[in-house]
């Protein structure tokens, strides 16, 4: 009796249930690209393969690399599995049916426009043609494949669950990296933001009624860019959690546009729902509680890299031969030197399913979901 009940207990966790939503459409970069940028790197000799095609990435899970960023799942295929959807085939690498979704992110690249960083001299560095916009062209050349009438299309991606983000580490290192102050970083944004919320309204004109638009993450938190950046001066670092006070200033900069912009959004398409999905929060809490979620006292330290003071090393990368993934990943936030851990991603993706990392919870945005009680977090 008292096991069949524990089992009935636990049940509810497993996903959300039976819901409206019938695909997931994603936009973004490394934080959600599933297999894109090693399709690219395999069909263009110059961009050549990815790290993220060879071990240890996708060890904790999937066994193999599959081209995430990641020792495991991404947040995007924790959102897939709490709906009960396949995990997104990759756009570039698919030979399949796009029916349940497709993911169109693409690590590395930018959400501004690749013509943005070439007018302001910024292009001299890593730069790819996969922008955001790019990425909505994707879609609508894979709009007929998926629904006819324009009635038939409403009603499909009415259904359908649409991601845009996360958007901006690539337009800051991009820059960066190509000689631009902070201060002409910081001049970029509200051009980034505008981008990011053209295209939030083009979907809306596709049918589109539900819509994570996520956050930047703590830019100066990124074990990469204090590896890349460091300082002599104590002061530019926050006292609390390590991370450069400067850099993290750009994401809340960005973050704070964002905010606004989907307010405006909001009142625009009442009957759309906008949902805001938070990144610098939780992550903010991990670095500075790591103990309460199982991390490591040092958060900022990477689980698979080549040593220095963060175990970030840019000549020395994790997937590069003699690099060593840490024990535990799970005892980490940061995987390599931009990107977390699955362990952390879950503990997102929970947040944004369930709360209080999003704004509504897409469960509750989700109205026809079953609302089923589950303890997390
Ligand atoms: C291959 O990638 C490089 C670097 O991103 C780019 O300059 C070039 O145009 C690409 N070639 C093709 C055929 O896409
Ligand atoms: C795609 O799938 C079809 C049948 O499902 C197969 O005939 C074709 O060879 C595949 N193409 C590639 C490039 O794998
Ligand atoms: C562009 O940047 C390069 C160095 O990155 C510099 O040599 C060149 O003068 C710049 N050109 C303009 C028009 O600013
Ligand atoms: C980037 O791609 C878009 C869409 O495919 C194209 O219109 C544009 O010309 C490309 N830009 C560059 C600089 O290659
Ligand atoms: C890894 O760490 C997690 C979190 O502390 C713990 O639950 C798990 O048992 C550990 N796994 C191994 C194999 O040590």
């Amino acid at each position: 009796m008292k096991l069949v009940f524990l089992f009935l207990l636990s049940l509810p966790c497993l996903g959300l249930g039976k819901t409206q939503i019938s695909s997931i459409f994603s936009f973004g970069n490394s934080y959600t690209d599933t297999g894109n940028v090693l399709a690219l790197g395999a069909m263009n000799q110059t961009l050549g393969p990815t790290v993220s095609g060879l071990p240890p990435y996708g060890t904790n899970f999937f066994h193999k690399p599959t081209g995430r960023f990641c020792d495991g799942r991404l947040i995007l295929d924790f959102i897939a599995q709490a709906l009960n959807l396949p995990l997104l085939p990759p756009y570039l690498a698919h030979n399949g049916s796009y029916q349940q979704g497709a993911n169109f992110a693409v690590s590395g690249t930018t959400g501004l426009d690749y013509s943005f960083f070439v007018e302001r001299n910024a292009s001299n560095t890593f730069l790819l043609n996969t922008t955001l916009n790019v990425q909505l062209e994707w879609f609508l050349e894979l709009k007929p494949h998926l629904c006819t009438s324009l009635e038939n299309c409403k009603k499909f991606f009415g259904e359908s669950l649409f991601i845009v983000g996360e958007f901006g580490i690539n337009d800051f290192s991009v820059a960066i990296m190509a000689g631009k102050s902070l201060a002409e970083v910081r001049s970029y944004i509200p051009y980034l933001v505008k981008t990011i919320v053209k295209a939030v309204e083009r979907l809306i004109k596709e049918g589109a009624l539900t819509i994570v638009v996520s956050e930047n993450v703590p830019y100066g938190c990124l074990p990469s860019v204090l590896s890349l950046y460091p300082s002599s001066n104590a002061k530019d670092y926050n006292p609390r959690t390590g991370c450069l006070i400067n850099y993290n200033e750009l994401s809340l900069y960005q973050n704070k546009l964002l905010h606004k912009a989907v307010s405006r959004l909001r009142l625009r398409y009442p009957r759309v729902r906008l949902i805001i999905a938070e990144y610098y929060r939780p992550i903010t809490k991990f670095v500075k509680y790591p103990k309460q979620f199982g991390f490591i006292e040092t958060p900022l330290q990477v689980c698979c890299g080549g040593g220095g003071p963060y175990n970030f090393n840019i000549l020395q990368g994790c997937g590069m031969p003699g690099v060593n993934a840490c024990q535990n990943a799970s005892t980490y936030l940061y995987w390599d030197g931009p990107h977390l851990t699955e362990a952390a991603y879950h503990y997102i993706a929970d947040g944004w399913l369930r709360g209080p990392y999003a704004d509504p919870p897409i469960s509750t945005a989700i109205t026809e979901i079953s609302q089923q009680t589950c303890s997390k977090l």
